[in-house]
């Protein structure tokens, strides 16, 4: 990866007759019209959260409006409440009252939740409507408006009732990344990250030199991180869409990640990101004890953790740590279960995943008792 910084990019998803863009820059938003409006017909909703309703929501109205769109706001309440069935029915009910046009557009602008929730509906909605995603968070923009997995929660779990549906665009506007509470923003880092560990040793060594500079403001190097990380999830959605082999790897660190959350009570002390950040670590560890990766590979994996401001081991965890025998049975409460055995990510190096399921039990609860 150069140097060079361009501060708008675009990147294809190419799945054939469903392939659509990802446009990539700081201050985007603005264009949000012309972009659009090729794609929509009718009313078009606008789903977003109270949150982003009171920051971004006016001027995503105004421009889409100036461009002649009948653009009408649907507010949700935020965080993962609104992924329910009740988040589904308010919104699909919304959605109905509003008749939208089987051939319309609707627009998700918001975090992963809103992406999530809104996807969803658009793809039961009258057997399936376009829609588009303005994300919002970072994470949003590096990994859940990109490639197409949709889903709300059900009381057995998160995400277990979903469908995979494309979008039609993607606008990831970096600029609105600067109203996001810090934490959040950190936490999204975690999946930039990834894209690093999972499959390019390059972009890692570029995050270890620019990656402290992105999250302090600076936007050519923001819209490069995005633009990157997207591109990576790109290439492999256009790969294996619906995830049969290579599209695990983006799991990597979400097995522990999800039990450490689950096991602190999807609570304050470790939001997503975070936990994906500690489980990737412990995935190095886990990786070392078993011999397939160096060990100063998974040290210079923490020191970057560390030094951009993610905890990187169960101890960082505020609260009473989580037991191992506990967090091996979430782990094997996880979708990631195939007949009875753990699926692990591992890497044999920085940049070098790979999935398993020949992963001793007894390893595993040493790494999360260290
Ligand atoms: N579909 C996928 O492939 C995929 C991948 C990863 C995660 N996810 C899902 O994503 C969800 C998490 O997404 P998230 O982390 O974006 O959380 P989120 O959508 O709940 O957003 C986090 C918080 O930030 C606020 N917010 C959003 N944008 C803001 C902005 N620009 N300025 C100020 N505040 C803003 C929101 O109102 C919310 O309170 C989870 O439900 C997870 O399951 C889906």
């Amino acid at each position: 990866m150069g140097y060079a910084m361009p501060m708008r990019e675009t990147i294809t998803v190419g799945l054939g007759e469903r392939a659509y863009d990802i446009h990539v820059g700081a201050g985007l938003l603005k264009h949000a019209g012309e972009l659009l409006s090729p794609l929509a017909k009718g009313v078009v909703p606008v789903v977003t959260d109270s949150h982003i309703a009171d920051i971004h929501l006016p001027a995503l109205l105004e421009v889409l409006r100036q461009s002649g769109l009948d653009a009408r706001a649907i507010v949700m309440p935020p965080g993962e409440v609104s992924k329910s069935f009740a988040g589904l029915e308010r919104l699909s009910g919304a959605l109905l009252d509003m008749e939208i046009d089987r051939k319309g557009l609707v627009i998700a602008l918001g975090g992963g939740v809103i992406g999530d929730l809104t996807g969803f509906a658009a793809g039961v909605l009258k057997r399936g409507v376009a829609f588009a995603q303005i994300p919002t968070t970072l994470l949003a923009q590096v990994d859940s408006s990109v490639g197409g997995k949709t889903a709300i929660n059900a009381a057995q779990g998160k995400n277990l009732i979903g469908l995979f549906h494309q979008p039609r665009i993607v606008i990831a506007d970096t600029g609105l990344l600067a109203t996001l509470p810090p934490r959040e923003l950190l936490a999204g880092y975690a999946e930039v990250v990834k894209y690093g560990a999972l499959g390019d040793a390059k972009f890692f060594e570029w995050l270890e030199v620019n990656g402290a500079r992105a999250l302090a403001g600076d936007e050519g190097a923001m819209v490069q991180a995005v633009a990157h990380s997207c591109r990576m999830k790109a290439d492999i959605v256009a790969r294996d869409e619906r995830e049969t082999g290579e599209r695990a790897l983006l799991n990597l660190g979400h097995t522990f990640g999800h039990a450490l959350e689950a096991a602190t009570g999807f609570s304050d002390r470790l939001v997503h990101g975070e936990g994906v950040a500690v489980g990737m670590a412990l995935a190095f560890q886990l990786s070392v004890k078993l011999g397939h990766c160096p060990g100063q590979d998974a040290e210079r994996f923490v020191r970057h953790l560390k030094a951009v401001g993610l905890p990187s081991c169960i101890a960082d965890i505020p609260g009473a740590r989580p037991g191992a025998g506990e967090l091996i049975r979430h782990m094997a409460h996880d979708k990631k279960v195939t007949d009875g055995k753990l699926t692990f990510i591992l890497v044999r190096g920085l940049g070098q995943a790979f999935v398993t399921r020949d992963v001793p039990l007894e390893a595993v609860k040493s790494v999360l008792s260290d």
